[in-house]
């Protein structure tokens, strides 16, 4: 359908509608949009659910997926003569093996995850209802937006999107803004691997994270709202919509739009997600500025993860210091996600702090002899057992020189190689990598080439390259994907040195 008129924020909807990166479609999204054909043609090829024209299944690669048996997966379909593309992770660890169907709906061929019990003295309450009182969001009407501002203080907030930063910096930030002349942005597009604690908030409360996010839209002064939703999470979509229409009564002054990504792991990053939310390849802007200062079509943004709303309405109505106490080391409770060789992979909420063993506890115990885990997810990189009584907080896994990140935790047996568990993290930041940067472009490539060199020769000089490179990365690279990007290899090798000793290439 041609939509004269149609603007640049507009292209990223247009290509879906019109097939991706098919011959013509440029022009046609061009031609409606006033976007020049080959800017249009160079977004459609960024993200994943464009760039390749079609319809297919999709099946996960995430190592989770792999250790249930995605491959399998893969030749059984392939045998049917259906078309198949493996992808990066899909964000259902927990669900594990599971794909996308031609029309991006999850298809799950493991057991559902399990919830942490409902509990109504647990400040997000996952297996709780949503009852759209809204009463949080009037109570911090009657407190007002610097009082709101005040309780984030003391209940210690920190950003459970992955860096930790305090919420109410950032909220103080965009408050000080004149009024209207600000936006508020979810960011749902949960994408590192082991991660998938969002998608249950937006399935399970999505009006707790509503609210949240009309909190901090009365806060900030804004009246425009965006979420962005990961494109492969269709059902969570859908479920915020319902809560929109539920909660209207009390959103009428919001102006509320959901924006759905478009397969890109990179778009989680704060100013990759507003370049898309723009309509362009999501590549991270140089930082500062801020979103705070400048986001949002050079407005100032306030950015904040799902789950970190998700604590805001029992932060408003029950007062800094509760929430704060809910913690073990660190302020709060977090929804910690397992995965990887436990008895009851899923989301529990537990205090801030807990330990692995505290938490694989909660989750029906090990499988198998344990041997590694990553805190963080991909981007957290591995650590030994030994690190089994480290608090999973953001101080406590900084110290173990990795990282809490979005507290996807995967946990491996003694069934694992952990050289090919390294590869497998390599491969993931080579494909999802966006490529702005040469030592992040170039040095994923370089990273994964010289784990296969070395496992192909056993020449040891391939490995200290990587060793080389991961400085240079970690340095030169304008986001935290590049800095990270090479933790999979050189935390694999650091604890696990064993893994690296006389061997080859066994794919
Ligand atoms: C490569 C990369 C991917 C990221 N992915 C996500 C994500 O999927 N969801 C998220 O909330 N934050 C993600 N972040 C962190 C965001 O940039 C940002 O810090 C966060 O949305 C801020 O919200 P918070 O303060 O509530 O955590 C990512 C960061 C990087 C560098
Ligand atoms: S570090 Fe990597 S993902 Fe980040 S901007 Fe550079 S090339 Fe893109």
């Amino acid at each position: 359908m041609e939509r004269k008129g149609a603007r640049r924020f507009q292209v990223l909807d247009l290509l879906q509608e019109e097939g991706g990166a098919a011959a013509g479609t440029a022009a046609r999204v061009g031609a409606q949009t006033g976007v020049p054909d080959a800017d249009v043609y160079g977004v459609s090829t960024f993200y994943s659910l464009l760039r390749k024209p079609g319809r297919r299944t999709r099946v996960c690669q995430g190592l989770t997926c792999k250790l249930a048996g995605s491959d399998a997966r893969v030749a059984a379909l392939r045998a049917t003569g259906e078309e198949v593309e493996e992808v990066s992770c899909l964000g259902q660890c927990d669900r594990a093996p599971v794909g996308l169907d031609a029309d991006h709906e999850a298809l799950l061929w493991g057991e559902p995850g399990s919830i942490s019990p409902a509990d109504t003295d647990l400040p997000m309450n996952l297996a709780g209802d949503d009852d759209f009182s809204f009463s949080a969001l009037a109570r911090a009407r009657e407190l007002g937006p610097n009082a709101v501002i005040a309780e984030l203080k003391a209940g210690g907030l920190q950003g459970r999107g992955g860096a930790g930063f305090p919420a109410h910096f950032k909220w103080n930030a965009v408050r000080t803004q004149p009024p209207g002349d600000s936006y508020v942005v979810v960011n749902a597009d949960e994408g590192e691997p082991g991660t998938f604690k969002d998608r249950e908030v937006m399935l399970r409360r999505p009006g707790l994270m509503l609210e949240g996010a009309a909190i901090a839209a009365y806060v900030a002064g804004a009246a425009v709202l965006f979420i962005y939703v990961r494109g492969e999470f269709k059902d969570c979509i859908r479920s915020l919509e319902g809560a929109i229409t539920a909660a209207a009564d009390h959103l009428d002054w919001l102006d509320i739009r959901i924006v759905e990504g478009h397969g890109a792991y990179i778009c989680g990053e704060e100013t990759a997600l507003l370049e898309a939310i723009e309509g362009r390849r999501g590549m991270p802007r140089l930082k500062p500025p801020y979103p705070t200062e400048s986001g949002l079509w050079g407005k100032s943004t306030l950015m904040n993860n799902v789950e970190t709303l998700a604590c805001v309405p029992s932060i408003v109505t029950r007062g800094g210091d509760w929430f704060a106490a809910q913690g073990k080391t660190e302020p709060g409770s977090k929804l910690y996600c397992v995965s990887g060789h436990v008895g009851r992979p899923g989301v529990y909420e537990l205090p801030l702090g807990v330990t692995l063993d505290e938490l694989v506890e909660a989750a029906g115990g090990y499988v198998g002899t344990p041997q590694a885990f990553s805190p963080g997810g991909a981007s957290s990189g591995f650590l030994p057992m030994s690190f089994r009584d480290t608090p999973l907080d953001f101080g406590g896994l900084v110290k173990a020189g990795s990282m809490f990140g979005s507290s996807g935790l995967v946990v491996l047996n003694d069934t694992i190689d952990m050289a090919m568990a390294a590869r497998h993290g390599l491969v993931f930041f080579e494909d999802e990598s966006c490529g702005q940067c040469t030592p992040c472009r170039v040095g994923c490539v370089v990273q994964r080439q010289s784990l296969d060199r070395y496992l192909e020769t056993g020449d040891a000089s391939h490995l200290e390259h990587a060793e080389d490179v991961a400085w240079e990365m970690d340095e030169g690279s304008i986001c935290g994907l590049g800095m990270v990007a090479s933790w999979p290899l050189t935390t694999a090798m650091k604890h696990f040195p064993a893994a690296f000793e006389d061997r080859t290439i066994d794919e």
